[in-house]
């Protein structure tokens, strides 16, 4: 319950420095919130969602019905962590995002992945190829998006330090990326 309390005042209180900065006739850009320390480092973090890559099992076609979208599964949540395993469809993945403060890695175990990101307040976008046995680590200001562009399935597992309470989405424009809305009730994985 207290940690209900204190998502619905960290909402509000992101509405409201939302709202002041429309008011003020400033895009209100990247989202702005007091980070919160991961409590897993993020080399830690990283080698957490490799453990846990070793030991799922890839997309198979033939044995399953065709993936038309992306499907996830909660693989382990504690206070400190969350822990998501991700299948990705062919052209599937997720428009530019925060993770709400959390940090974060994730490993590739099958396929490719190409991730478009930049830092809080950067308006240079990265792209990145990550492949087979590849992954990284981001730290709570990390913006990203993540797409499989091959024609076979991608399998991946994330990790989020500490466990993620809300996702703010982006749209990439001239002066940089503008949030479009902020989700904390989300089916999917992140
Ligand atoms: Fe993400």
């Amino acid at each position: 319950m207290t940690n209900s309390i204190a998502l619905v005042k960290l909402i509000v209180m992101l509405d409201t420095v939302i709202g002041e900065v429309a008011a003020l006739g400033v895009t209100p850009a990247l989202r702005p919130w007091a980070e919160p320390s991961p409590s897993v480092p993020l080399r830690q973090l990283l080698s957490l969602a490799r453990a846990h890559a070793a030991r799922v099992k890839t997309w198979a076609p033939r044995s399953e019905r065709p993936l038309e979208q992306r499907r996830y599964e909660l693989l382990d949540r504690t206070a400190d962590v969350e822990v998501w395993l991700i299948h990705w469809p062919t052209d599937g993945g997720l428009v530019l995002h925060d993770h709400g403060g959390s940090a974060g890695a994730f490993h590739v175990v099958a396929g490719a992945l190409d991730e478009t990101s930049t830092a809080l307040g950067g308006r240079v976008l990265r792209q990145q190829r990550l492949r087979r046995n590849e992954g990284k680590s981001f730290g709570p200001s990390y913006v990203h998006s993540v797409v499989n562009s091959e024609r076979a399935a991608a399998t991946s597992v994330h990790a989020y330090s500490p466990p993620l309470t809300s996702m703010g989405f982006y749209q990439s424009t001239p002066g940089g990326l503008v949030l479009d809305r902020v989700e904390t009730h989300w089916e999917g994985a992140p």
